[in-house]
Protein backbone atom coordinates (compact mmCIF):
# COMPACT_ATOMS: atom_id res chain seq x y z
CA UNK A 1 0.00 0.00 0.00
CA UNK A 2 2.79 2.22 -0.50
CA UNK A 3 2.73 4.82 -2.48
CA UNK A 4 5.49 4.06 -5.22
CA UNK A 5 5.41 7.64 -7.85
CA UNK A 6 2.94 10.05 -7.86
CA UNK A 7 2.17 12.61 -11.16
CA UNK A 8 -0.04 15.78 -11.44
CA UNK A 9 -1.69 15.35 -14.41
CA UNK A 10 -3.55 18.39 -14.35
CA UNK A 11 -2.69 21.39 -11.26
CA UNK A 12 -5.07 24.03 -12.05
CA UNK A 13 -6.66 26.20 -9.89
CA UNK A 14 -9.86 25.05 -11.03
CA UNK A 15 -9.07 21.05 -10.53
CA UNK A 16 -6.22 18.86 -10.02
CA UNK A 17 -5.83 15.50 -11.43
CA UNK A 18 -3.32 13.15 -9.91
CA UNK A 19 -1.75 9.79 -11.08
CA UNK A 20 -0.61 7.88 -8.52
CA UNK A 21 1.09 4.23 -8.62
CA UNK A 22 0.63 1.85 -5.19
CA UNK A 23 2.72 -1.28 -4.55
CA UNK A 24 -0.11 -3.62 -4.27
CA UNK A 25 1.14 -7.21 -5.40
CA UNK A 26 -1.73 -9.06 -4.89
CA UNK A 27 -3.85 -6.98 -6.38
CA UNK A 28 -1.61 -6.36 -9.68
CA UNK A 29 -2.03 -9.85 -10.37
CA UNK A 30 -5.83 -10.23 -10.51
CA UNK A 31 -6.55 -7.21 -11.47
CA UNK A 32 -9.01 -6.92 -15.10
CA UNK A 33 -10.44 -3.90 -17.08
CA UNK A 34 -13.49 -2.26 -15.23
CA UNK A 35 -12.29 -3.30 -11.93
CA UNK A 36 -11.97 -1.17 -8.80
CA UNK A 37 -10.41 -0.53 -5.31
CA UNK A 38 -11.67 0.61 -2.44
CA UNK A 39 -8.56 2.95 -1.15
CA UNK A 40 -8.74 4.26 2.75
CA UNK A 41 -6.35 7.19 3.28
CA UNK A 42 -6.03 7.34 6.66
CA UNK A 43 -7.44 5.23 9.60
CA UNK A 44 -10.47 7.12 10.67
CA UNK A 45 -11.24 8.32 6.98
CA UNK A 46 -13.75 7.76 4.18
CA UNK A 47 -13.43 4.83 2.09
CA UNK A 48 -13.33 5.65 -1.22
CA UNK A 49 -13.72 3.40 -5.19
CA UNK A 50 -11.22 4.27 -7.54
CA UNK A 51 -11.11 2.57 -10.79
CA UNK A 52 -7.85 0.37 -11.55
CA UNK A 53 -6.50 2.08 -14.77
CA UNK A 54 -3.49 -0.12 -15.00
CA UNK A 55 -2.05 -3.00 -13.16
CA UNK A 56 1.86 -4.05 -13.72
CA UNK A 57 2.08 -7.58 -12.14
CA UNK A 58 5.79 -7.85 -12.55
CA UNK A 59 6.16 -4.48 -10.69
CA UNK A 60 3.34 -5.73 -8.39
CA UNK A 61 1.65 -2.11 -8.60
CA UNK A 62 -1.46 -0.76 -9.63
CA UNK A 63 -2.07 2.58 -11.10
CA UNK A 64 -5.05 4.92 -10.35
CA UNK A 65 -6.06 8.37 -11.48
CA UNK A 66 -8.18 10.74 -9.38
CA UNK A 67 -9.45 14.16 -9.42
CA UNK A 68 -9.63 16.00 -5.95
CA UNK A 69 -13.25 16.21 -5.69
CA UNK A 70 -14.25 15.47 -1.93
CA UNK A 71 -11.68 14.65 1.31
CA UNK A 72 -10.04 11.74 0.55
CA UNK A 73 -9.18 12.50 -2.71
CA UNK A 74 -7.14 15.43 -1.39
CA UNK A 75 -5.69 13.69 1.18
CA UNK A 76 -4.68 10.82 -1.88
CA UNK A 77 -3.62 13.79 -3.64
CA UNK A 78 -1.03 14.92 -1.04
CA UNK A 79 0.94 11.67 -0.62
CA UNK A 80 3.96 11.72 -1.44
CA UNK A 81 5.96 8.50 -3.26
CA UNK A 82 7.18 6.49 0.17
CA UNK A 83 4.08 7.30 1.99
CA UNK A 84 1.63 4.23 2.80
CA UNK A 85 -2.20 4.15 2.32
CA UNK A 86 -4.20 3.16 5.65
CA UNK A 87 -6.06 0.23 3.86
CA UNK A 88 -6.66 -1.25 -0.15
CA UNK A 89 -8.68 -3.48 -0.92
CA UNK A 90 -9.28 -5.18 -4.21
CA UNK A 91 -9.60 -5.89 -6.60
CA UNK A 92 -13.61 -5.58 -6.66
CA UNK A 93 -16.39 -5.66 -8.93
CA UNK A 94 -17.16 -7.44 -12.35
CA UNK A 95 -14.48 -6.75 -14.63
CA UNK A 96 -15.81 -5.80 -17.88
CA UNK A 97 -16.83 -8.45 -20.14
CA UNK A 98 -14.74 -7.97 -22.95
CA UNK A 99 -14.94 -10.16 -26.11
CA UNK A 100 -14.48 -9.08 -29.91
CA UNK A 101 -17.67 -7.27 -30.72
CA UNK A 102 -16.81 -5.39 -33.67
CA UNK A 103 -16.61 -1.78 -33.45
CA UNK A 104 -16.69 -0.65 -30.37
CA UNK A 105 -16.88 3.21 -29.20
CA UNK A 106 -16.03 4.26 -25.81
CA UNK A 107 -16.62 7.41 -23.90
CA UNK A 108 -15.07 9.41 -21.01
CA UNK A 109 -16.30 12.32 -19.52
CA UNK A 110 -13.28 14.28 -17.30
CA UNK A 111 -11.16 12.09 -15.36
CA UNK A 112 -13.45 9.25 -17.08
CA UNK A 113 -11.11 9.39 -19.41
CA UNK A 114 -8.86 7.65 -17.23
CA UNK A 115 -11.35 4.88 -16.49
CA UNK A 116 -12.39 3.84 -20.20
CA UNK A 117 -7.87 3.48 -20.74
CA UNK A 118 -7.96 -0.17 -19.07
CA UNK A 119 -10.96 -0.74 -21.43
CA UNK A 120 -9.84 0.48 -24.52
CA UNK A 121 -6.44 -1.76 -24.43
CA UNK A 122 -8.53 -5.00 -23.35
CA UNK A 123 -11.13 -4.42 -26.40
CA UNK A 124 -8.49 -3.86 -28.78
CA UNK A 125 -6.67 -6.82 -28.03
CA UNK A 126 -9.34 -8.70 -28.27
CA UNK A 127 -9.52 -7.53 -31.91
CA UNK A 128 -11.73 -4.85 -31.80
CA UNK A 129 -11.85 -1.41 -33.81
CA UNK A 130 -11.84 1.42 -30.99
CA UNK A 131 -13.06 4.43 -31.08
CA UNK A 132 -12.68 6.88 -28.42
CA UNK A 133 -14.49 10.13 -27.83
CA UNK A 134 -13.11 11.96 -24.57
CA UNK A 135 -14.62 15.09 -23.44
CA UNK A 136 -13.78 18.23 -21.20
CA UNK A 137 -14.56 20.95 -19.93
CA UNK A 138 -11.26 23.44 -21.42
CA UNK A 139 -8.07 22.36 -22.53
CA UNK A 140 -6.24 22.43 -19.05
CA UNK A 141 -8.22 19.73 -18.08
CA UNK A 142 -7.60 17.02 -21.01
CA UNK A 143 -5.71 13.92 -19.59
CA UNK A 144 -4.69 10.83 -21.33
CA UNK A 145 -4.84 11.82 -25.13
CA UNK A 146 -1.38 10.45 -26.26
CA UNK A 147 -2.44 7.22 -24.15
CA UNK A 148 -5.98 6.42 -25.75
CA UNK A 149 -4.64 7.83 -29.36
CA UNK A 150 -2.11 4.46 -28.63
CA UNK A 151 -4.86 2.06 -27.65
CA UNK A 152 -7.50 3.29 -30.11
CA UNK A 153 -7.91 3.22 -33.69
CA UNK A 154 -9.89 6.86 -33.54
CA UNK A 155 -9.96 9.28 -30.84
CA UNK A 156 -11.70 12.31 -30.64
CA UNK A 157 -11.55 14.93 -28.12
CA UNK A 158 -14.13 17.55 -27.18
CA UNK A 159 -14.17 20.87 -25.26
CA UNK A 160 -17.22 22.34 -23.87
CA UNK A 161 -15.97 25.29 -24.22
CA UNK A 162 -13.93 24.49 -27.75
CA UNK A 163 -10.03 25.51 -26.34
CA UNK A 164 -9.39 22.57 -27.52
CA UNK A 165 -10.14 19.90 -29.70
CA UNK A 166 -13.87 20.20 -31.10
CA UNK A 167 -16.17 22.15 -29.10
CA UNK A 168 -19.40 20.50 -27.91
CA UNK A 169 -20.33 17.28 -25.77
CA UNK A 170 -19.35 13.73 -26.23
CA UNK A 171 -22.80 12.85 -27.42
CA UNK A 172 -22.36 15.33 -30.23
CA UNK A 173 -19.72 13.73 -31.48
CA UNK A 174 -21.31 10.26 -30.51
CA UNK A 175 -24.97 11.25 -32.50
CA UNK A 176 -22.39 11.96 -35.58
CA UNK A 177 -20.98 8.89 -35.02
CA UNK A 178 -23.79 6.59 -35.16
CA UNK A 179 -25.31 8.85 -38.19
CA UNK A 180 -22.46 7.74 -40.06
CA UNK A 181 -21.65 3.94 -39.53
CA UNK A 182 -22.76 0.98 -37.71
CA UNK A 183 -21.69 -0.03 -34.31
CA UNK A 184 -21.86 -2.75 -31.88
CA UNK A 185 -21.40 -1.45 -28.39
CA UNK A 186 -20.76 1.43 -26.67
CA UNK A 187 -19.33 2.08 -23.15
CA UNK A 188 -19.46 5.23 -21.22
CA UNK A 189 -17.37 6.43 -17.54
CA UNK A 190 -18.06 9.78 -16.71
CA UNK A 191 -20.16 12.22 -14.96
CA UNK A 192 -24.00 10.57 -14.33
CA UNK A 193 -25.83 13.50 -16.85
CA UNK A 194 -23.20 12.65 -19.77
CA UNK A 195 -23.53 8.38 -19.39
CA UNK A 196 -27.44 9.45 -19.18
CA UNK A 197 -27.52 11.25 -22.39
CA UNK A 198 -25.29 8.59 -23.79
CA UNK A 199 -27.62 6.15 -22.83
CA UNK A 200 -30.79 7.99 -24.37
CA UNK A 201 -28.94 8.68 -27.39
CA UNK A 202 -28.29 5.08 -27.92
CA UNK A 203 -31.20 3.88 -27.39
CA UNK A 204 -32.63 5.62 -30.00
CA UNK A 205 -29.77 3.81 -32.37
CA UNK A 206 -30.58 0.44 -30.65
CA UNK A 207 -27.10 0.20 -29.63
CA UNK A 208 -26.36 -2.16 -26.65
CA UNK A 209 -24.23 0.39 -23.72
CA UNK A 210 -23.25 -0.21 -20.46
CA UNK A 211 -22.13 2.49 -18.11
CA UNK A 212 -19.70 2.25 -15.26
CA UNK A 213 -21.63 3.57 -12.96
CA UNK A 214 -19.81 5.79 -9.67
CA UNK A 215 -22.09 5.07 -6.80
CA UNK A 216 -21.06 5.92 -3.53
CA UNK A 217 -19.56 3.25 -1.75
CA UNK A 218 -18.77 2.10 1.88
CA UNK A 219 -17.63 -1.62 2.46
CA UNK A 220 -17.11 -2.26 -1.16
CA UNK A 221 -18.32 -5.51 -0.27
CA UNK A 222 -22.20 -5.85 -0.35
CA UNK A 223 -23.03 -5.47 3.09
CA UNK A 224 -23.91 -1.57 3.84
CA UNK A 225 -26.13 -0.98 0.79
CA UNK A 226 -24.71 2.47 -0.21
CA UNK A 227 -24.21 1.95 -3.73
CA UNK A 228 -27.87 0.92 -4.55
CA UNK A 229 -28.59 1.71 -7.55
CA UNK A 230 -31.83 0.76 -9.62
CA UNK A 231 -31.74 -1.24 -12.83
CA UNK A 232 -34.62 -2.60 -14.69
CA UNK A 233 -36.79 -1.51 -11.68
CA UNK A 234 -34.30 -4.17 -9.54
CA UNK A 235 -32.22 -2.91 -6.88
CA UNK A 236 -28.66 -3.43 -7.30
CA UNK A 237 -25.15 -2.50 -5.79
CA UNK A 238 -22.48 -1.45 -7.50
CA UNK A 239 -19.79 -3.10 -5.99
CA UNK A 240 -20.80 -6.70 -6.12
CA UNK A 241 -23.51 -6.68 -9.17
CA UNK A 242 -21.51 -3.78 -11.28
CA UNK A 243 -19.91 -1.58 -11.38
CA UNK A 244 -20.79 -2.15 -15.17
CA UNK A 245 -24.43 -2.28 -15.95
CA UNK A 246 -26.68 -1.84 -19.14
CA UNK A 247 -27.36 1.90 -19.50
CA UNK A 248 -31.16 1.28 -21.09
CA UNK A 249 -32.31 -0.02 -17.46
CA UNK A 250 -30.30 2.44 -15.43
CA UNK A 251 -32.81 4.57 -13.20
CA UNK A 252 -30.41 8.10 -13.41
CA UNK A 253 -32.68 10.38 -10.79
CA UNK A 254 -32.21 8.12 -8.17
CA UNK A 255 -28.54 7.89 -8.94
CA UNK A 256 -28.15 11.47 -9.16
CA UNK A 257 -30.28 12.20 -5.89
CA UNK A 258 -27.65 9.64 -4.18
CA UNK A 259 -24.88 10.72 -5.01
CA UNK A 260 -25.26 14.23 -3.28
CA UNK A 261 -26.72 12.96 -0.31
CA UNK A 262 -23.50 13.94 1.58
CA UNK A 263 -22.71 16.94 -0.52
CA UNK A 264 -22.64 19.21 2.89
CA UNK A 265 -20.42 17.38 4.56
CA UNK A 266 -18.34 16.91 2.03
CA UNK A 267 -18.02 20.83 1.58
CA UNK A 268 -17.68 21.05 5.42
CA UNK A 269 -14.88 18.39 6.18
CA UNK A 270 -12.86 19.90 2.52
CA UNK A 271 -12.97 23.44 4.17
CA UNK A 272 -11.83 22.38 7.67
CA UNK A 273 -8.72 20.15 5.40
CA UNK A 274 -7.76 23.90 3.56
CA UNK A 275 -7.81 25.39 7.11
CA UNK A 276 -5.36 22.41 8.37
CA UNK A 277 -8.19 21.91 10.96
CA UNK A 278 -8.86 18.50 9.31
S1 LIG B 1 -20.58 -0.36 -0.98
FE1 LIG B 1 -21.75 -1.37 0.51
S2 LIG B 1 -23.13 -2.56 -0.60
FE2 LIG B 1 -21.81 -1.70 -2.10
Amino acid sequence: MRVVSKKVLVGSPAARIVRISLFAPEISKTAKAGQFVVVMAEEKGERVPLTIVDADAKAGEITLIFQEAGLTTRILGSLSPGDNLHALLGPLGHATQIKKYGKVILVGGGVGAAEIMPVARAMKDEGNHVTSILGFRNKELVILEEELRNSSDKVYVLTDDGSYGDKGFTVDRLKKLLDEGKYDLIYAVGPVPMMKNVSLLSREYDIRTIVSLNALMVDGTGMCGCCRVSVFGRVKFSCVDGPDFDAAGVDWEELENRNKVYNPQEKHACKLFREGKG
